[in-house]
């Protein structure tokens, strides 16, 4: 029987500072999702990357006194760059794509000209407000307080001959797509979210094309214009595995695309549910299944800034706890919908209480049992009582408990259900108290062989559930 394929995505990042603990969450839950996959028996596809263009970069690497593309590698590939990171952290990606690889650049050229070709992109002339940090033009109606909607900062005035793209020309088939799908854009809040407050008030077009900088992929057709960032960037889930806006495609891109799930940031939900699929749509292309938008982890009750001097990384908590540890928070800290917090005393908090009392003591009494009683072999089980029926339901109902959260990627709970085994287990432990039953082995070592029989069991199978994390 041929594998089942599940494509699964992280944003690329962009690499113009050190990614921090929040960056890192993201693509620690997508590797959480495609080893849970892989251990289900999918073909699974993988992918990350960065997202290297844009006037940000291009202000960085001058201010670093280099150019974008030195700044880039080191910042990616040098030492404790992105890559590194990935490295530290167990991370399981098949691929990795840079917006700045050459592929990239030649199917994001053929797809602008595509789009112009077919009428979706038009060239006019742009007035209104721009936000530089997020590189987004919006309409006055569009600011809040005169700032950016998206990060709350000042916009400028803008004025430019520009390439825009018909966003209104799909508005309908995509609230249809939107309405018929309940599970294309999750959670549902976020749905409710994109529908209300960029659907129904109606589609502006949007400017795809940049002449104010030049660290872009250039628009061949007309020299002085650089491609719009998101339009490079989003389109990276496709030309990494050999999308042909000629239609000839890789096998690859016909195996693996549409992608099953993109895991995202809420900040980025607008333009993976109303751009992306607009633009796929105009491409003649299948939409992905689902976008994800997980919500953020806070450091106290507030966003992590240079500026305020509160940013975490992950490699500092990597040393002071392990990475497992780490991983383990950020999974299990993070609820489905709400923001979740970190900070070291919360880390401490969970690592005594859940790993060390809880696996971390099964596991231990279990294994020290097993060597004092029947030499570090498992006993073969013969002595069955009904105490154990209760333990046996759990352990038997796990994967399918786990199966339902990580298919709707309730990540956390998921988790909390293999917890719920090991806390299980332990009290199996108080039970059957096995210490008691080994003071007297003729009479008993055949239901002690049993319980550890058992104990052993419950400790494998949740051994291997929690691998994914
Ligand atoms: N380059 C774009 C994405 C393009 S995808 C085609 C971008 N990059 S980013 O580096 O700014 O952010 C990448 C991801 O990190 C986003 O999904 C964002 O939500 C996430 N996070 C940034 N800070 C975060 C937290 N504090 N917590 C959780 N995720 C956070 O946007």
């Amino acid at each position: 029987m041929e594998k089942q394929k599940f494509y699964i995505t992280t944003p690329i990042y962009y690499p113009s500072d050190k990614l921090h603990i929040g960056h890192t969450y993201c693509t620690v839950a997508t590797d959480a999702m495609a080893r849970y996959k892989r251990l289900t028996g999918c073909d699974v596809l993988f992918l990350t990357g960065t997202d290297e263009h844009g006037q940000k970069i291009e202000d960085k690497a001058k201010a670093a006194g280099k150019t974008p593309k030195e700044f880039l590698d080191n910042i990616v590939e040098g030492p404790q760059g992105i890559l590194d990171l990935w490295k530290l952290m167990n991370i399981s990606n098949d691929r990795f794509i840079r917006t700045t690889d050459d592929y990239h650049v030649a199917a994001i050229q053929k797809i602008f000209r595509k789009m112009y070709d077919n009428g979706d992109i038009y060239k006019g002339k742009y007035v209104g407000k721009y936000c530089k940090p997020c590189e987004s033009f919006w309409t006055e109606s569009q600011l809040k307080d005169g700032c950016c909607p998206d990060c709350g900062r000042p916009c400028v005035d803008a004025e430019e001959e520009a390439y825009f793209f018909r966003m209104s020309k799909y508005a309908d088939r995509l609230m249809k797509h939107i309405e018929e799908h309940p599970e294309f854009i999750q959670p549902e809040s976020r749905k409710n979210e994109m529908v209300n407050n960029f659907l129904k008030p109606g589609l502006q077009d949007l400017c795809v094309s940049r002449t104010s900088f030049s660290w872009g992929i250039p628009v061949d057709f007309d020299p002085g214009h650089v491609v719009y960032v998101w339009l490079d960037a989003l389109t990276n889930y496709i030309t990494f595995c050999g999308y042909d806006p000629d239609g000839n495609h890789d096998e690859h891109y016909k195996k693996f695309w549409p992608a099953d799930v993109h895991l995202i940031g809420k900040d980025i939900i607008r333009f993976h549910t109303i751009y992306w699929p607009i633009f796929l749509m105009a491409l003649g292309e299948p939409l992905p299944k689902q976008v994800f938008g997980h919500p953020w982890l806070l450091v106290g009750d507030g966003k992590m800034s240079k500026s305020l001097g509160n940013v975490i990384y992950a490699d500092d908590l990597v040393r002071l706890f392990g990475v497992d540890a780490v991983r383990y928070y950020v999974l299990h800290e993070m609820p489905f919908a709400n923001d979740g917090v970190l900070s070291y005393e919360l880390i401490c908090e969970r690592i005594n209480s859940d790993l060390a009392n809880v696996l971390g003591n099964l596991v231990n009494r279990t294994i020290a049992m097993t060597k004092k009683y029947f030499g570090g072999i498992v006993p073969a089980p013969t002595a069955p009582e009904a105490l154990d029926d209760e333990l046996k339901a759990v352990a038997l109902g796990l994967p399918a408990a786990v199966e339902k959260k990580m298919d709707t990627l309730h990540v956390a709970d998921a988790i909390d259900e293999v917890f719920a085994l090991l806390r299980r287990s332990n009290k199996y432990i108080d039970e059957t108290m096995p210490w008691a039953l080994a003071k007297d082995m003729d009479a008993n070592g055949g239901r002690l062989a049993h319980v550890m029989y058992n104990l052993l069991e419950t400790t494998r199978i949740c051994g291997v559930l929690l691998t994914p994390f």
